[in-house]
């Protein structure tokens, strides 16, 4: 393949549905070899890797519960079996749940705590181990974690974790030339917006002077910069993508 990460190996957590699917396509049309990492979307990581295979591109699919440090592992022993090397991670895979204050749930809480901030820590401490000169880390955030909403207090705090691990694994991978960033998205479709309660999607719109949400690929060119040699000076960074909406 051609193009300006040929002969990179990137994985995508979360790339049989959502922004990840999207990502993991634009990535591979910049010449990477794709693993797509899925929980439950065998099927739209199948797709993907088909998709790329049949347009001369390298790609294979891999189920891992990211909350499982052991999954993590395997997936990881089977990129090393399958590629030999890992240049690029976007821990994308995120799930994000709402209610209040009052109605705490604690099996909720572990679920957003492991997904969100579990995940994205196992995948990038297996990926430390592997990476060299010119790797890349980007880790998903929200812009939940820039302007909160009432609801959201777990996932806006899950997110917040996120952009302190940025910040921190940027000042100790610099140091072997690995840059790592966090891209902040607005309400983006496809992905998690896709199954919001009525009225939301009209509320989101409103915010933006775009009067839209966005798009996974107005996302997907945020994370193709961020992962291209021409990013090589920024990192510890995170970069919203939200077309200046601004909830409440
Ligand atoms: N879309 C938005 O409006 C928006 C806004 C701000 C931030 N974000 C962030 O953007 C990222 C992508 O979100 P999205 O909108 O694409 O969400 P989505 O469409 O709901 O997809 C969620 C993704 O996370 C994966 N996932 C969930 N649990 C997992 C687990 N235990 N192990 C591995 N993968 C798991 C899912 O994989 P399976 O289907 O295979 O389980 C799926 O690919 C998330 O980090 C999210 O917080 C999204």
């Amino acid at each position: 393949m051609t193009g300006a990460l040929a002969g990179k190996v990137a994985l995508i957590t979360g790339a049989g549905r959502g922004i990840g699917k999207v990502v993991a396509e634009r990535l591979a049309r910049d010449g990477a070899a794709i693993v797509a990492n899925y929980a439950a979307s065998a099927a739209g990581a199948e797709q993907v890797v088909s998709e790329i295979v049949a347009t001369g591109g390298k790609a294979f699919a891999i189920k891992a519960d990211i909350t499982s440090f052991d999954e993590v592992k395997a997936m990881f022993a089977e990129i090393d079996r399958q590629f030999g090397r890992i240049d690029i991670v976007i821990n994308c895979a995120g799930v994000s749940a709402g209610g209040a204050l009052a109605d705490v749930d604690e099996v909720q809480i572990d679920w957003l705590i492991g997904v969100n901030v579990k995940g994205p820590l196992f995948v990038a401490s297996e990926a430390s181990k592997r990476m060299g000169d010119g790797g890349r880390i980007i880790n998903f955030a929200s812009v939940m974690a820039e302007y909160p909403m009432a609801g959201t207090g777990i996932y806006t705090a899950c997110k917040m974790a996120v952009k302190g691990m940025t910040e921190s694994w940027a000042k100790e991978l610099g140091k072997r030339g690995i840059t790592v960033n966090t891209v902040t998205p607005g309400p983006t479709s496809p992905g998690m917006m896709d199954n919001c309660p009525p009225g939301y999607l009209e509320h989101f719109q409103q915010k933006s002077p775009f009067g839209r949400i966005g798009t996974a690929g107005e996302v997907a060119e945020v994370v193709a910069f961020l992962v291209s040699p021409a990013a090589s000076w920024v990192s510890g960074t995170h970069i919203l993508a939200h077309g200046a909406a601004i909830p409440d």
